[in-house]
């Protein structure tokens, strides 16, 4: 799949991270790879184009209704997003390098069930309002060694505080290291959020 996957690709310095960056809803892979450059200048970055469309947006998995996914779709478009990345850490010579995964909204989603269901692909997710995507599914996967910074508003009503908080409890019953900050206000990349993401990933990317 990763021939035929639009993505933005820009090599950074060896010492950075490598950021595979996941838009929301009705967002695109050059939005997202903007966010990139304020959160590590120097970062490699990877930001493939989702593949569902919803009424003419973007995204990463199918959904019946808002917050209410289509968990059988989310579990094959991370299998699928995990066969992008190989083709890409191949093409790009990324080799065994860790990639973080960095998303907002319904690109966080995607990218916290990769992890959840692929941790041996993801070293690392910053999760931007997102929420926890696999309802209905045990989590069985071991996520020692993956890190996990969750940023959420305390009034989002599209990532819900309750769903919030069994996504952090099931990451840290997987073993994952997970560190959380709840602000004021909703759905949304708030630059408190982008400051907590720049340090978490000086400290961990
Ligand atoms: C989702 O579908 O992943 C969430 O409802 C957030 C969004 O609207 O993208």
């Amino acid at each position: 799949t990763f021939r035929n996957w639009p993505h933005v690709f820009r090599a950074g310095s060896a010492t950075a991270p490598v950021l595979l960056m996941l838009h929301g809803t009705g967002g695109n892979e050059e939005e997202i790879a903007r966010l990139a450059d304020s959160l590590d200048p120097d970062a490699t970055v990877l930001a493939p184009r989702g593949r569902v469309i919803e009424g003419g947006m973007l995204r990463w998995f199918r959904r019946i209704s808002e917050g209410v996914f289509d968990v059988d779709d989310v579990v094959l478009r991370s299998a699928e997003l995990v066969v992008f990345l190989a083709g890409a850490r191949a093409h790009y010579g990324l080799g065994e390098r860790p990639v973080v995964a960095v998303g907002f909204s319904n690109g966080a989603n995607i990218a916290l069930a990769t992890a959840l269901l692929h941790p041996e692909a993801i070293a690392g997710v910053v999760a931007f309002s997102g929420m926890f995507p696999l309802t209905g599914r045990d989590v069985t996967a071991d996520l020692s060694g993956t890190g996990v910074l969750l940023l959420n508003g305390r009034s989002d009503p599209m990532a819900p505080l309750a769903s919030v908080t069994v996504l952090a409890a099931a990451l840290a019953a997987a073993g994952a290291e997970v560190e959380q900050h709840v602000r004021d206000g909703g759905h949304g990349v708030t630059q408190p959020d982008v400051v907590a993401a720049q340090s978490w990933l000086a400290r961990r990317g």
